[in-house]
């Protein structure tokens, strides 16, 4: 039989995606769902899997909210993280939409490393036949040469074992909301979309009284330095007031902070274009625009190009975007409060000292009583274990300590029995054993059963909490077998691969396992939320 075709030429779809939209409704009709008002037998819901990689949530929360919309527009949907799927789920619900955020330097996100591994191996790699699917690839611009490769990655090999793209890729820069909606609804459409969108009102949508898009302005109520003198380093304890907020959060999410540009930054780019600071931009002067809207950090040091006009200088610009900090209290031990770990980023270049934007802004300019917007960032990997007898094993140096701290206080608060473990370090233990007196009460107590310190220059050699975890191996793999979560936070670049690499070794020597049999233990690790990470 011919099938006619039913979308016009002029629909905004490829031809690949007009050809298999053509076929599903040719077969939607074929079964009994066509025009001639006969009563057709109830279709089946259409499945659709939206699978998400993601390290700080971003993906996720996206993921489950799109979920939802995708049920209330008639399909059979669910939201599951790559860590939870098999090759084979994508077979059998056959019509997938991939979200997906980048990490490190290119890197998948903890969460998509082992499904990654799974479909990208030579030879052994499954087939994709039969499977319909799309990618959301989440990601930062700043990240140049590395914009959305997770994401671009699985786009390529999803096609390449023969599954059929039937939504080109969309590759999003931070603010991903608006492109997020617009692939959303191309897939819905593209899927089969049984209901409008403008039929949908997920309640569990509705936006919280504060949030991202509206931030509620907290108070800065202490700001404290956490480095003795002469300390090369220069962190801060730093606590905003929640009241009348009605905000609360869980030990684990991380904090969204709206910060403000150095008004001295600020004064030295205009001039040095030669603008007017009192020019208007929308409802604020110029001036007042750089110090709140705009990213002006890559200006800095740079000559300025002759004859620029204010609106192709303003059109080169990147919006400033909040800053993230994981969080270092808990609300049951801080009622109304919430606290960060901050480290104040301060470097030279070519001669030209630079300070980091958000950093700087809470360490030196917010002044106590001031307030700023802030958002609660909910991270959902990276919690503690909901049977209070397990034990958990932390490795935070320098500000990764931020959420240790946290959940030390929650464990101690809510009264937990399992054994907590701290590895903790940084340059020298006179100056930088942050949050220092806290850390040894809770060993005094016996709240914290054992903590590791590595300061790295007390000594000749280097001591790093990688050195000290390797060192107390035979413990180690003794709390692991006993259940115990690992839980890892700070610096991605060197820390936490060193940290990783050495929990390998660990569980290799100790547990008398090959290579690849530890790499399997930790992959188990990750997929029953054992091993988290909240690395930056
Ligand atoms: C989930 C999450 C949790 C986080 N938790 C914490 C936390 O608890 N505590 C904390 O302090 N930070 C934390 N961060 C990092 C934090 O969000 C900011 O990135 C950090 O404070 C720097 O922001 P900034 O605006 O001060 O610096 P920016 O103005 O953004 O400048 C930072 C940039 O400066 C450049 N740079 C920095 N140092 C050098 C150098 N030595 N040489 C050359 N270039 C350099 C790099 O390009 C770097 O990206 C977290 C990040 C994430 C994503
Ligand atoms: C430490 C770190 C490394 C990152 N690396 C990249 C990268 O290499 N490429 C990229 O496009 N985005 C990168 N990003 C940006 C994230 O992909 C982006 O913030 C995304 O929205 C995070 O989504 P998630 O919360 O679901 O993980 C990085 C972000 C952080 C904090």
């Amino acid at each position: 039989m011919q099938i006619t075709p039913l979308i016009p030429e002029s629909a905004p779809f490829t031809a690949e995606q007009r050809a298999w939209l053509n076929g599903f409704l040719a077969g939607v009709l074929q079964r009994g769902g066509g025009t001639n008002g006969a009563s057709a037998p109830a279709e089946a819901k259409k499945p659709l899997l939206i699978a998400f990689g993601s390290q700080s949530g971003n993906a996720e929360s996206l993921a489950k909210r799109l979920a939802r919309e995708a049920t209330s527009r008639g399909f059979a949907a669910r939201a599951a993280g790559l860590d939870s799927l098999q090759p084979a789920d994508l077979i059998k619900d056959k019509n997938v939409l991939l979200i997906t955020s980048t990490w490190g330097e290119g890197d998948m996100p903890d969460n998509a490393v082992s499904f990654w591994d799974a479909i990208n191996q030579n030879g052994s790699s499954p087939k994709f036949d039969g499977v319909n699917y799309s990618v959301l690839a989440l990601g930062d611009k700043n990240y140049a040469d590395t914009f959305c490769l997770a994401g671009k990655k699985l786009d390529q090999r999803l096609a390449e074992l023969g599954a059929t793209r039937v939504v080109d890729r969309v590759d999003c820069d931070v603010d991903f909301d608006d492109l997020a909606k617009e692939w959303s609804k191309n897939a819905f459409t593209i899927f089969g979309s049984t209901k409008n969108q403008s039929d949908q009102s997920d309640p569990s949508d509705a936006e919280p009284a504060y949030s991202k898009k509206n931030p509620f302005p907290a108070k800065l109520i202490a700001n404290d330095t956490l480095n003795a003198p002469g300390s090369a380093k220069d962190t801060h304890h730093i606590a905003f007031s929640l009241t009348g907020s009605g905000l609360t959060y869980e030990v684990g999410d991380a904090l969204g902070v709206f910060v403000q540009n150095c008004p001295e930054v600020v004064d030295a780019v205009i001039a040095a274009h030669g603008f007017d600071p009192n020019a208007n931009v929308g409802s604020k002067t110029l001036r007042e625009a750089l110090l709140t809207d705009y990213e002006i950090r890559s200006l800095l040091g740079k000559t300025p190009e002759s004859g620029l006009t204010l609106d192709s200088f303003l059109e080169n610009l990147r919006k400033l975007q909040p800053r993230l900090y994981s969080i270092a209290s808990s609300i049951k031990a801080h009622p109304d409060e919430v606290h960060l770990c901050v480290g104040a980023v301060r470097y030279t270049t070519d001669g030209i000292a630079h300070k980091g934007v958000a950093s700087t802004f809470l360490s030196d300019r917010l002044a106590l009583g001031d307030t700023t917007g802030i958002y609660f960032h909910a991270a959902n990997h990276f919690r503690l274990p909901t049977d209070l007898t397990k034990p958990v094993i932390m490795v935070g140096p320098g500000t990764g300590i931020a959420p240790f701290r946290a959940f030390l206080e929650e464990r101690e608060a809510t009264q937990a029995p399992g054994k907590n473990w701290l590895f903790f370090g940084d340059q020298k233990r006179a100056t930088d054993f942050l949050y220092h007196d806290q850390i040894i009460a809770w060993v005094q107590s016996g709240h914290l059963t054992r903590l590791d310190t590595a300061f790295s220059r007390d000594q000749e050699e280097k001591i790093y909490v990688q050195t000290r975890m390797l060192q107390a191996a035979s413990e180690l793999w003794q709390w692991l077998e006993e259940g115990a979560h690992f839980y890892v936070c700070g610096d991605a670049k060197r820390m936490a691969k060193d940290v990783d690499d050495a929990l390998h070794k660990i569980i290799e020597t100790q547990g008398n396992k090959s290579a690849d049999e530890a790499a399997a233990y930790v992959a188990e690790m990750k997929k029953t939320k054992r091993y988290a990470r909240d690395v930056y």
